[in-house]
């Protein structure tokens, strides 16, 4: 086959861009890929750099290496229309004359993880610093003396004791949600009594409820199917949804258990009277950490990772997961599983 023929088709193929320019910084060629990228009205040919990107770094950058002031560098970084490249110069001296090839490799994707890590180093790293502050300040006061009363003593532990159950419920919430992710932690499908699940989680909570002043009503109706699920998780996600309920109703409000039967599905529903999400909050609150108001969820032990968990756990169901809320008037987080 013809050596151009093969060329061609690695050009047209390769899912990095190529331009080729001259020593007059117009361009002599640009790959599909690169055309995709940054699409021009007219063919690149021709043109000069400037009105192909908008770069300044880069221009600059080429711009200095054609007029003979800088070196190529190895490579630029730059961002584009939403979009972040990795930009190599190769320059080619052929007879004198001078070509200076671009490679450019979209590494949007790289950037967007590499942000989700750094943002989550931060995130673990504040919500640990917070209850390990207040555990050191506690103890060095009863170090330097405040032991001495045996009141301040046992106000003093019981704080220290609280701080150190919510890093502890963070570290497991954590390594729950990196096993979901990973996949170690199974999820087993088999048929779940989910009536069972729903009153013996509210069983659970009945005490919390009434501390708080909230009444817990269930309408589940007699012969609800059974659902495909894996009972532990889906006891976490009652356990989670019914949790957030109760936390965000106030005193005098009321929370209600349902589930009933739709079409081939089982749809359960967690509804509250509670305080409500803003309806530009709630695209967001199953991201890890998310809290509408981080200083309230804090004070009430939260760490913005439940519903995190709910998420998951919904998706390796291949469920569906839906929330309807309105600031005051309550909310209602809904999911749906097959029946069996
Ligand atoms: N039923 C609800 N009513 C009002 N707001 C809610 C409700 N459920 C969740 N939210 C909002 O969504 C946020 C995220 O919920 P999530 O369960 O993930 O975290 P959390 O409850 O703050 O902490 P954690 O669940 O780790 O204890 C909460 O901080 C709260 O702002
Ligand atoms: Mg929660």
């Amino acid at each position: 086959m013809a050596r151009n023929v093969i060329l061609e088709a690695i050009a047209r193929e390769m899912q990095t861009g190529v331009l080729v320019l001259d020593s007059s910084c117009k361009a002599l060629y640009a790959n599909p890929f690169f055309a995709n990228s940054f699409p021009v009205k007219d063919a690149v040919e021709g043109r000069r750099l400037d009105e192909i990107i908008g770069n300044p770094a880069l221009l600059d950058t080429v711009q200095s290496f054609l007029a003979g002031r800088n070196r190529a560098p190895e490579a630029i970084e730059i961002s584009e229309g939403g979009r972040f490249f990795n930009v190599r110069l190769v320059p080619l001296r052929d007879r004198g004359g001078l070509t200076l090839l671009l490679f450019l490799q979209d590494i949007t994707e790289e950037k967007r993880v590499e942000t989700i890590k750094k943002d989550f180093v931060a995130n673990v790293s504040h919500e640990l610093r917070t209850p390990l502050a207040s555990i050191k300040g506690y103890s060095e006061t009863l170090l330097d003396g405040g032991m001495d009363d045996k009141n301040t003593l046992k106000e003093f532990l019981r704080v220290i004791d609280r701080h150190a159950t919510r890093m502890s419920r963070l570290i497991d919430d954590l390594l729950t949600l990196s096993k979901l992710e990973s996949h170690q932690m199974e999820i087993v499908l088999a048929p779940v009594d989910i009536k069972e699940v729903l009153l013996s989680t509210r069983t659970g909570f009945e005490k919390q409820a009434r501390d708080k002043g909230i009444k817990i009503a269930s309408r589940i109706p007699e012969g609800l199917p059974k659902v495909l699920g894996d009972h532990d998780r889906l006891e976490q996600v009652v356990v989670n949804l019914l949790d957030n309920a109760i936390k965000y109703t106030p005193t005098g409000g009321s929370v209600c258990l349902s589930a009933a039967a739709a079409g081939r599905d089982v749809r359960i529903d967690v509804k509250d009277t509670g305080i409500g999400i803003p309806a530009s909050d709630i695209p967001r609150i199953f991201e890890r950490f998310y809290r509408v108001d981080k200083a309230r969820s804090r004070e009430l032990g939260g760490t913005g990772l439940g519903l995190a968990i709910v998420k998951h756990i919904i998706q390796g169901h291949n469920g569906r997961l839906h929330v309807e809320s309105a600031p005051g008037k309550g909310s209602t987080f809904s999911f749906s599983l097959t029946a069996c």
